[in-house]
């Protein structure tokens, strides 16, 4: 009845995921209560979260409706969250003019997308989040999947492996750390580049992208270059092919890492095109019996030779793991992150949060993932105007600097002539104030230009990453002004020569009041952001 005014509340179905062997499900009770709060109904098809361990029973306690039927929920669901892209059977079940959001793949699946049109439904593809819009993070499912399987990459390898992951002195003998070897350093590699060194091995990584060196050591990593000067960004923070000079030249650094190393984790992915093959047959058989290698672009083609995706194979004594499933197989967390991403993004598309869903095709987050809209194929979205990310231009400086010799830009060294007519300047200006200021400021003055140099001195050498907890020391530090309100406190003399004002005696109590929290506050703070970097 007042329907036509006021519009109803949609409901947002979750189904069972229908792949074989997917334990994910795509939201989660704790997500659920969330949901509810932005107006929408929800709607949990029965044992969707079962293999993920949430019982149906969590998810009415969060407020969803279990309904048992695959056909009834789809049915009454007027948005649609999933994780894998459906299969014909459940594409056929989508309302027409619904919602879909989940991983689609478009490039891949042609026969879904015009399935799915065919629907007049809207589809938000989440694997084709702008990736490199900052706002979109809280989106950016890609990045916490592959996060979760790069961790349980190393799991997997820990398993299979016949050792401990840290080097150990024992009574019974001495056990040298293991030597883990990860190609391409994106997101996942990352993930296991952590993991692994947290784990206590000794770590070692490369990849094409020159710009993510920094972040390989960050996380307890040794970068390994290849010998062979070619940028590898191919645009959007990916990678490229690479030409054949660099790949001879990768291959024969490869090799020495397979002799080298006890677990390899290969991650080398380029946008649409078959994953790189890094690691060959013969550099399998050189690599020491019980070796590991999990190869994480099994499912793109793999990056070993030897891989078959899917399964766990021994081959030359080396177990080869090519796990298409490495995020279902840590389900609860992957689970709730990807419904963390999908609540974010139902936050985006329901702002006036009353349970209805806009796509604004102008919010350029929104436009990317849209690839279909109303029935009509929207993918792929138009190049986003600011879409270069920073870190490959990042990582173009330092190589333009070695070529040209000296830096030209705004932010590089000053040229040795500049610096010298700074130098002859600075020293007749010191000269003067030598030759002509009175003594006693001369005394200040000095002990104000030591303090600056030991100020740079010390700045300059605290790594940026620490700057914060430099702040808040050196706020504490600035709380010595509370000698000026002792001293007000008690003026020297005061005991001989009579009381000291009352008015600034408590004007100065107050003072070292605000003092002492500063200082004890200022410590208190730094020590504990000094904690967080600590392991
Ligand atoms: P991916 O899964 O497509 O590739 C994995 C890694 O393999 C990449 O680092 C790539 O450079 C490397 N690789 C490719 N070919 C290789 C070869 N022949 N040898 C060695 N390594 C090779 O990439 P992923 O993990 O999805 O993300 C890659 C990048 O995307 C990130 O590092 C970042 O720059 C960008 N990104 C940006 C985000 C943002 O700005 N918010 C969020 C997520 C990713």
């Amino acid at each position: 009845m007042s329907s036509s005014l006021v519009p109803a509340v949609q409901c947002i179905g979750v189904p069972r995921e229908s792949h074989p062997g997917e334990k994910r499900v795509a939201t989660v009770p704790e997500v659920v209560e969330k949901l509810i709060k932005l107006g929408f109904k929800v709607a949990v098809q029965s044992g969707a979260g079962e293999a993920a361990n949430f019982s149906d029973e969590a998810y009415r306690a969060a407020g969803a409706e279990v309904i048992a039927d695959a056909a009834a929920l789809w049915a009454a669901s007027d948005i649609v969250l999933k994780v894998r892209p459906p299969s014909p059977e459940e594409a056929g079940l989508l309302r027409e003019g619904s919602l879909l959001i989940d991983f689609i793949w478009p490039a891949q699946n042609p026969d879904l997308m015009q399935q799915l049109a065919a629907r007049r439904a809207t589809v938000l593809a989440i694997d084709c989040l702008p990736r490199t819009l900052s706002r979109a993070q809280k989106m950016d499912a890609l990045t916490s999947t592959a996060g979760v399987s790069g961790y349980r990459a190393v799991i997997e390898a820990a398993n299979a492996f016949g050792r401990f992951f840290n080097g150990q002195i024992t009574a019974a003998g001495k056990v040298p750390p293991a030597k883990v070897f990860i190609a391409g350093a994106g997101v996942a590699g990352l993930a296991a580049i952590g993991t692994a060194a947290n784990l206590g091995a000794i770590v070692r990584a490369n990849d094409t992208r020159a710009e993510v060196a920094d972040q390989v050591k960050s996380l307890g990593g040794e970068f390994v270059k290849v010998d062979y000067e070619e940028e590898g960004s191919g645009g959007g923070g990916y990678a490229k092919v690479m030409s054949e000079g660099f790949q001879a030249a990768q291959r024969a650094m490869y090799a020495q890492q397979a002799k080298e190393s006890d677990i390899i984790i290969t991650t080398a992915l380029i946008p649409g095109k078959p994953a790189p093959k890094l690691i060959t047959a013969e550099m399998v058989q050189t690599m020491k019996p019980g070796s590991v290698i999990v190869d994480m672009a099994a499912e793109q083609g793999g990056n070993c030779e030897l891989t078959v995706p899917g399964e766990a194979v021994v081959r030359h004594g080396v177990t080869i793991i090519g796990y298409t499933d490495l995020a279902s197989r840590l389900a609860r967390q992957s689970s709730t992150l990807y419904a963390t991403n999908l609540l974010r993004l139902l936050e985006e598309l329901c702002k006036a949060k009353d349970g209805r869903a806009v796509v604004n095709m102008e919010d350029d987050a929104i436009r990317g993932l849209t690839v279909i809209k109303d029935g009509a194929i929207t993918w792929p979205a138009p190049p986003l105007q600011q879409a270069s990310p920073p870190a490959p231009k990042a990582a173009a400086a330092p190589v333009e600097q070695k070529k040209g010799g000296h830096g030209h830009g705004a932010s590089g060294p000053l040229p040795a002539k500049t610096l010298a007519i700074l130098f002859a300047v600075a020293a007749v200006a010191f000269w003067f104030i030598g030759a002509y200021a009175p003594a006693a400021f001369l005394g200040h003055f000095t002990v104000f230009v030591l303090a600056c140099f030991i100020g740079y001195m010390v700045v300059w050498n605290v790594t940026p990453a620490l700057h914060t907890p430099l702040m808040s020391v050196t706020n504490a530090i600035s709380s010595i002004i509370a000698i000026g309100a002792l001293v007000q406190i008690a003026p020297p003399g005061a005991g001989m020569n009579g009381r000291p004002d009352g008015l600034i005696q408590w004007l100065a109590f107050a003072a070292l009041v605000l003092t002492a929290v500063n200082m004890f506050g200022g410590f208190a703070v730094t020590r504990r952001m000094l904690d967080m970097f600590r392991k």
